[in-house]
């Protein structure tokens, strides 16, 4: 029962993400003549509309809504997991040192600035409740990744949303000026989800060295292994430089681990000190997934394979909307935001219709859709979906 509740929960979730359950009503027929539902009907005794459509998992031909990277995990990361299972009995403590010891020798820091976790997540969430206590507010980008403000909010902090410049990037200079005696963090995505957009490096650097005396500056960097050079573009050099910043990783998108769950912050040992009061770290993590992560980590021919393959995907999204007369942002991550000529929700809904997922935003009065960027066959998908109605 609990696991069906759970599985009702998480379907009912994600239909509403993917344009409300709108798009279930009056399609029983459809979703009827899908394999799985025929499985359904041959092996449950009592079949109302309510079970078919919460038990109906959406056959999607494209899963485009967010942000995974199908090309990943690479083979070595998945050899290294099954290996792992003999060993699973034990404690994963030794394996997480190993990881962070790997990503700390790269990055030319301390492990006792890193902290790991079961994705990045847990890490925005732990920094939410922190610097949003009392009251504080935390600044953002908007449109911007809502995760940390979502969760600050919940614990009572005031959301100070700033919106993007023209070429929809992060205004910092309006976001600094927002910055005050209240303020608990300031939140930059870079690039920024969803719109792609990055940041001047120079600029950013120097918001950072300035805005990190008044307050916590939290930099989200889950994109920057899209970027051709991470390495020219990061902020930990920041954290290096002893500075009070916070830097965001994590292995869900260029690596293919989204359903693994593995990421980590950089930070000043003090603040890792703060975190470990929230969350406890690595030990959330699961050997199998350390296992793969020290496999995959830094593995430069497999990412830089799996780049290659996301800008190809990417190039074929901009051609199609290109060749149906739309706009798009130019994009440095997996995923590219573009202009609707029709109402977001309705878009959606027509869109899961013909199996592809996709999510919506509005914003400037403006009706967008942003596309994650997958295999070829998932572009073509869309784009045969995108021809019916655009
Ligand atoms: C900007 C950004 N940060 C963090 C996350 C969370 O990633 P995870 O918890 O999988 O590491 C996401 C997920 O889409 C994201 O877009």
């Amino acid at each position: 029962m609990a696991n069906s509740i759970n599985r009702r929960n998480w379907i009912k979730s994600s239909a509403m993400m993917a344009g409300g359950l709108a798009f279930f009503t009056g399609n029983i027929s459809k979703l009827a003549a899908m394999p799985v539902l025929k499985t359904l009907k041959a092996t449950t005794k009592r079949i109302t509309d309510e079970t078919v459509i919460m038990d109906a998992l959406p056959v999607m031909k494209a899963r485009l809504l967010a942000n995974e990277n199908p090309f990943g995990p690479s083979p070595a990361a998945k050899k290294a997991m099954a290996d792992a299972l003999d060993t699973s009995f034990q404690y994963p403590f030794m394996l997480t040192s190993q990881l962070s010891g790997k990503i700390a020798a790269y990055e030319g820091i301390h492990q006792s600035n890193i902290m790991m976790n079961a994705g990045s997540s847990p890490l925005l969430q732990a920094a939410a409740i922190h610097y949003s206590k009392g009251g504080k507010s935390i600044i953002t980008g908007d449109p911007s990744y809502d995760d940390l403000p979502t969760h600050a909010t919940m614990n009572g902090a005031v959301w100070v949303k700033v919106p993007l410049t023209k070429d929809y990037k992060l205004d910092l200079d309006a976001m600094e000026a927002k910055v005050d005696d209240n303020t608990g963090l300031v939140y930059i995505c870079n690039p920024n989800n969803p719109t792609g957009t990055i940041l001047d490096t120079e600029k950013l650097k120097g918001f950072c060295e300035r805005v990190s005396k008044k307050t916590m500056v939290f930099v989200d960097e889950a994109y920057i292994d899209y970027l051709p050079d991470p390495q020219a573009s990061t902020m930990i050099g920041c954290v290096k430089a002893g500075q009070n910043i916070i830097v965001a990783r994590t292995f869900s998108k260029l690596y293919g681990f989204a359903g693994l769950r593995c990421g980590y912050i950089v930070a000043q040992p003090a603040t890792i000190g703060i975190f470990s009061k929230y969350t406890e770290g690595s030990f959330n993590m699961s050997a199998v997934t350390v296992a793969a992560a020290i496999a995959g980590y830094r593995e430069t021919d497999f990412l830089q394979e799996a780049l290659k393959k996301t800008v190809a995907s990417r190039d074929f999204l901009y051609a199609t909307l290109k060749k149906e007369g739309y706009d798009y942002i130019p994009s440095s991550a997996n995923f590219v935001m573009f202009p609707l000529k029709m109402d977001g929700q309705q878009f959606v809904s027509e869109m899961m219709k013909r199996g592809v997922g996709i999510r919506n935003w509005k914003f400037n009065g403006q009706d967008w859709c942003r596309v994650s960027i997958g295999r070829m066959d998932e572009m073509q998908a869309f784009a045969d979906a995108f021809k019916q109605l655009s």
